[in-house]
């Protein structure tokens, strides 16, 4: 079993990367959106992780490690897996090289996403979701065709409560403190490749999607 990681902070395009990594034969799994599903369905445990979400907090290790403990033990020796936004902790990181022993799985590669604070900040206020489909847009560098609503779906596009001022700010402060040690630990194993996340939607894509040929 293969995995690919996406790394990099709040709103540096992992998601929008790995749309197209999909192309690869990659199932994407974004811990963002099986946490936001679980709010979605209202479970005990989805209100809890709304008030640590809506403050730009993580959510306790053992819950996100025991989603991905499900997911890979599921999974076909062959299949390709592309995570976006696991692991987000050092702790999160062992206990995934254990779990991947425990599947005969390896990391291939792990895609850093260099981005700046100040366009992060832009890029996550201008972000807009579409609560249909999950379609991304930006009102700036990917804007619907219509303002604020959906191409696919034609219903009316939503910011993320997490998008707003003080939230972003604690969740790269978050990411600073918890983070972005990972960046040290896979270098030590020799697999970061950093792009850099600055450029257009389209060269950051093409640059990930060259990586892995
Ligand atoms: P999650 O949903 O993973 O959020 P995140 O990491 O903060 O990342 P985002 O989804 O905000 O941004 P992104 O990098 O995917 O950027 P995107 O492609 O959308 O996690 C949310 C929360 O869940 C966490 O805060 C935490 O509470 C919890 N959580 C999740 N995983 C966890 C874990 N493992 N452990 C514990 N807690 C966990 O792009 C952003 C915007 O920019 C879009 O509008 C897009 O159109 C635009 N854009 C993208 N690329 C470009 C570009 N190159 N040029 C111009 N615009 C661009």
């Amino acid at each position: 079993m293969n995995t690919v990681l996406l790394l990099g902070p709040p709103g540096a395009g992992k998601g929008t990367v790995a749309e197209a990594l999909v192309e690869k034969g990659y199932t994407h799994v974004s811990t963002g959106d099986l946490l936001r599903e679980q709010i979605r369905l209202e479970t005990p445990l989805g209100i809890e992780i709304k008030r640590l979400m809506d403050n730009g907090q993580f959510v306790p290790d053992d819950v996100v490690v025991g989603m991905i403990r499900g997911l890979l033990e599921a999974a076909t020796d062959r299949q390709k897996f592309l995570f976006d936004g696991f692991p987000r902790t050092l702790a999160q990181a062992e206990k995934f090289d254990e779990l991947l022993q425990s599947v005969a799985g390896v990391i291939e590669e792990v895609i850093l996403l260099e981005c700046p604070e100040a366009v992060i900040v832009e890029r996550l206020s201008g972000r807009r979701t579409c609560g249909k489909c999950g379609t991304v847009y930006h009102v700036k560098y990917n804007p619907s065709s219509v303002t604020d609503v959906c191409d696919i779906e034609g219903c009316k596009l939503t910011q993320r409560p997490d998008d707003n001022a003080e939230t972003i700010k604690n969740r790269i402060e978050v990411y600073k403190e918890r983070t972005a040690p990972l960046i040290a630990f896979y270098q030590a194993k020799n697999l970061i490749h950093s792009i850099d996340a600055t450029q257009s939607i389209d060269v950051v894509r093409s640059a990930a999607l060259e990586r892995l040929g």
